[in-house]
């Protein structure tokens, strides 16, 4: 039976991946920080705002399923006020790119080891206004929440796009997605018109991408694309930089080191 972890799978469009998985009869993990908010799938606990909690998310993947087929990197948090991961990161880096990136390097030699294995990262249309600002990664200069999720969703796309780039020849793909301008609880705090114009979708609605590009055999060989809900589209040029995309990458394996243990 084929397996996926659904990272925030109790949740918004997580809960819908999930069920949507589970209805095309994979065996689900819902990665999720309140187990008891789960009410599909097998809740297992994960705190991405906590690097110790994804080793220890990790460490009980490898013991316990010996295969992942699908890993759809979905949890996201928009911050309102500064705030801090338990490690010290900021906090939509931390969650929404740095955890997953982690995620991804603890479990890479399953996804690997596992026949045409894919992995989907839930971006979002507002990675177009995100700056990486690197001499200020925390940061700590001017804060502004929209601004640090629109950051992290760019770290996002730099990411899935240098991933699939290692990946390629192993068999796994990665690929990135923005899932609509949906109804759930990452806008709770947006008034409507904000950043969206018309209807906001459904979660099941939500989740159609990330079920696309886990499931769709047509994409079986898709690799380092974007996908703007259904269809694939250019990401923003911030987002195909190679020089920056690399550069994300050997900070995030600098600012993971210590806690692989
Ligand atoms: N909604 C939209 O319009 C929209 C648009 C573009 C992109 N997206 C992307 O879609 C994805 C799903 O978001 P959503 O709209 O479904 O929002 P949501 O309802 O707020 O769901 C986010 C999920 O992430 C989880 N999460 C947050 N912090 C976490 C942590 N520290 N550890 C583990 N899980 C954590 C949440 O868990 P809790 O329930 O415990 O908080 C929740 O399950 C995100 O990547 C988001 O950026 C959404």
């Amino acid at each position: 039976m084929k397996i996926a972890i659904v990272t925030g799978g109790a949740g918004g469009i997580g809960q819908e991946t999930v069920r949507g998985l589970a209805k095309a009869g994979l065996r689900v993990v819902a990665a999720c920080r309140d187990v008891k908010k789960a009410t599909v799938g097998e809740a297992w606990t994960l705190d991405l705002a906590r690097l110790s909690s994804v080793r220890t998310f990790a460490a009980r993947a490898l013991a316990e399923l010996p295969r992942v087929d699908v890993l759809i990197c979905n949890a996201a948090v928009w911050p309102g006020p500064r705030r801090k991961t338990a490690d010290g990161f900021e906090l939509a880096f931390g969650v929404n790119h740095l955890a997953h990136f982690f995620l991804v390097e603890l479990l890479r030699e399953r996804l690997v080891a596992t026949p045409a294995a894919r992995i989907v990262v839930v971006s979002s249309g507002l990675h177009a206004r995100g700056v990486m600002r690197w001499d200020d990664l925390q940061l700590e200069r001017r804060y502004d929440g929209a601004a640090a999720y629109a950051r992290s969703k760019l770290a996002n796309v730099l990411w899935t796009l240098a991933l699939a780039r290692r990946l390629a020849g192993t068999g796994v793909t990665a690929n990135a997605c923005h899932p609509g301008v949906v109804a759930t609880g990452l806008l709770r705090h947006q008034p409507p018109g904000k950043w969206d114009k018309g209807p906001r979708l459904s979660p099941a609605d939500g989740a159609r991408p990330s079920l696309h590009l886990a499931l769709s055999p047509a994409l079986a060989a898709v690799t380092g694309r974007y996908f703007h809900r259904m269809d694939e589209k250019p990401p923003a040029p911030a987002a195909l930089d190679r020089t920056a995309q690399d550069r994300l990458w050997s900070l995030s394996e600098q600012l993971i080191a210590p806690h692989r243990r």
